[in-house]
């Protein structure tokens, strides 16, 4: 006997985007929200530089705007680019509003920025790309204020009801139902400690579930950065969009005990430089803006010259700057690499890039819509035109919050004309067995991130992505065999889902016979004249 539970809105995601949209409907609407770990361990929590908005008077609207579309390499949409540097100030003040507790002015202004006063009362630092100081944080843990501050009021409200681990299979539309249209009206979950997977049926589905960043062997990513939202919304019928353009930080910490930790770009901003392990510094060879270049030309001067000289890393100093200041602004970083041996205030760093963020992904308008009815995609897991060919730093936070709101606003004008969801269907297990091999799911895991490391990473070429798209195609059939047979796990399920953006992301890479940005190919080293976007849509593929 069937038995969903119904919601008005199921989102599914509960980082900076998927909690902003809840807190947003709440009020008025049953809202189901879902995270397949715990609420704060999406990437949101990891953040560190911060989220940008003018605030110096001396800065500009225009300026933001102008920064955002260079950074971009010509591909930002420039009206979504307006939206978001326009919107970004209401936001960000709700998010002042909600309790986050960004560094103020008087910790370090008067010391250290006198000739920068700012109307909002909050230390501004700098990241690559930006022309002004219009980086908002709390001190280097951003992401964990953001997100502690709205977990705390997200369990405070009475209409938004909590499904930690629960992992989002599938989403259900009516067209799979057998009925005429194609509104998107439910998802399948799977209870992850229980095993057992529910229906949750809503009038609209918010995709909110972050990056793919996983898909590459070195990842400054959490562990559930495996594409899932792109993926299902690729199963249901959406298009995406510019999946070649993965984004590697420059600077992840090099060392044998540090799984996945990010140093942060608003070192470089604080004057860190980038040096060879001998001290030399290399930058300057590269871009006038040095150190604070954008990300994609920052990244690949360090692959570079660590190809060039055989190096396993590069390395990073601040260590000139005031020992005060360093452990002040940088106290989790400082900490982190203490306990690891490495004194900041004292020695450079060893650092290397890292896949870091998802510039593509699900297509979406001004308003999170996708093309299917009923169905938005928010913050990483979206393609919104915000970011381009290369997303300039803290503009996703912006981006998270944003169209959490937008998509929340759509909903309150829309909802009540929406229809309530139908009774769904159980999840059909009948003719699954239990597995016996999950050496295959892991095994598989390992391949895909070596090849898309090897073959689909900072420098590409035609060789390189044929290789990666024939193993690609080899091991959909086999994790395509193995989801038909065997009973669901979060590891299966997150395979075949990063399998789907790995293809995705290849093909991408195939279509687009130039270098821009993010994407640089040996076989076709100049940029068009014209910027085009790459769009994939499921029907033709
Ligand atoms: P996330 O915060 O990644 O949350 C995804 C959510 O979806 C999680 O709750 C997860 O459990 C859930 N989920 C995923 N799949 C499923 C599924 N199948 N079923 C159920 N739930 C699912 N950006 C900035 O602007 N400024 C910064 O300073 C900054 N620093 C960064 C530092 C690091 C180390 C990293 C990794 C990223 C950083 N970024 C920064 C990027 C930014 O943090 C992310 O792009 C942003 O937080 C993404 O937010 P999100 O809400 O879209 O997704
Ligand atoms: C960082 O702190 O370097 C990350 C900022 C970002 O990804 O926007």
């Amino acid at each position: 006997m069937p038995a969903s539970q119904h919601y008005d809105v199921v989102i599914i995601g509960s980082g900076a985007a998927g909690m902003t949209a809840a807190l947003h409907l709440a009020n008025t609407h049953k809202v189901a929200l879902l995270s397949k770990a715990s609420l704060n361990q999406g990437s949101t929590r990891w953040a560190q530089g911060g989220i940008a908005t003018v605030v110096d008077p001396e800065d500009s609207l225009e300026a933001h705007i102008e920064d955002t579309l260079i950074a971009g390499a010509g591909l930002c949409h420039r009206d979504t680019v307006e939206l978001v540097v326009k919107e970004s100030r209401k936001s960000i003040q709700w998010l002042i509003d909600q309790g986050v507790p960004f560094t103020p002015a008087e910790e370090t202004a008067d010391t250290l920025h006198k000739s920068e006063p700012s109307p909002l009362p909050y230390h501004l630092t700098r990241e690559g790309g930006h022309s002004f100081r219009r980086i908002l944080h709390a001190d280097d843990a951003t992401g964990l204020a953001i997100s502690e501050t709205l977990t705390a009021r997200v369990l405070q409200h009475s209409n938004i009801s909590i499904f930690e681990d629960h992992l989002a299979v599938d989403l259900i539309t009516r067209h799979k139902l057998g009925l005429a249209d194609q509104a998107c009206v439910g998802v399948y979950a799977l209870d992850i400690k229980l095993g057992k997977v529910q229906a949750l049926a809503a009038k609209a589905v918010i995709l909110a579930t972050g990056g793919a960043s996983k898909v590459y062997l070195y990842t400054s990513n959490p562990d559930g950065s495996s594409g899932d939202g792109i993926a299902m919304a690729w199963r249901a019928g959406c298009p995406v969009a510019n999946m070649e353009f993965n984004q590697f930080h420059p600077t992840c910490l090099y060392h044998p005990n540090a799984k996945s930790f990010l140093i942060s770009e608003a070192l470089r901003g604080e004057g860190a430089k980038l040096t060879l392990p001998n001290g030399e510094p290399f930058m300057q060879r590269f871009d006038a803006r040095c150190e604070l270049a954008p990300r994609d030309v920052v990244a690949r001067a360090i692959d570079h010259e660590m190809k060039r000289l055989g190096l396993d890393h590069v390395c990073l100093d601040i260590s000139h700057q005031d020992a005060d200041f360093i452990r002040g602004h940088f106290p989790t970083i400082y900490q982190r690499c203490l306990e690891l041996g490495i004194d900041i205030t004292q020695e450079p760093l060893p650092v290397v890039p890292a896949a870091h963020y998802t510039c593509g992904g699900i297509v979406t308008n001004h308003k999170g819509q996708t093309n299917i009815p009923g169905l938005y995609a928010i913050g990483e897991c979206a393609f919104t035109g915000l970011h381009g060919a290369n997303r300039m730093a803290s503009n996703s936070l912006l981006e998270c919050v944003v169209y959490g709101r937008l998509a929340a606003e759509d909903l309150l004008d829309k909802l009540a004309s929406f229809k309530e969801a139908p009774e769904l269907e159980d999840w059909d297990e009948s003719q699954v067995t239990d597995s016996d091999e999950d050496v295959v799911i892991s095994h598989n895991w390992d391949e895909i991130r070596r090849f898309m490391w090897d073959y689909v990473g900072i420098v590409r070429t035609d060789k390189r992505l044929e290789r990666a798209q024939h193993r690609i195609k080899l091991l959909q059939s086999e994790i395509h065999d193995y989801y038909s047979n065997y009973r669901i796990s979060s590891d299966l399920l997150e395979l075949r889902n990063l399998a789907t953006v790995a293809e995705l992301i290849i093909r991408s890479a195939q279509l687009r016979q130039e270098s821009r940005g993010l994407h640089y190919t040996l076989n076709y080293p100049e940029t068009a004249a014209e910027a085009r976007d790459t769009l994939l849509t499921p029907d033709r593929w």
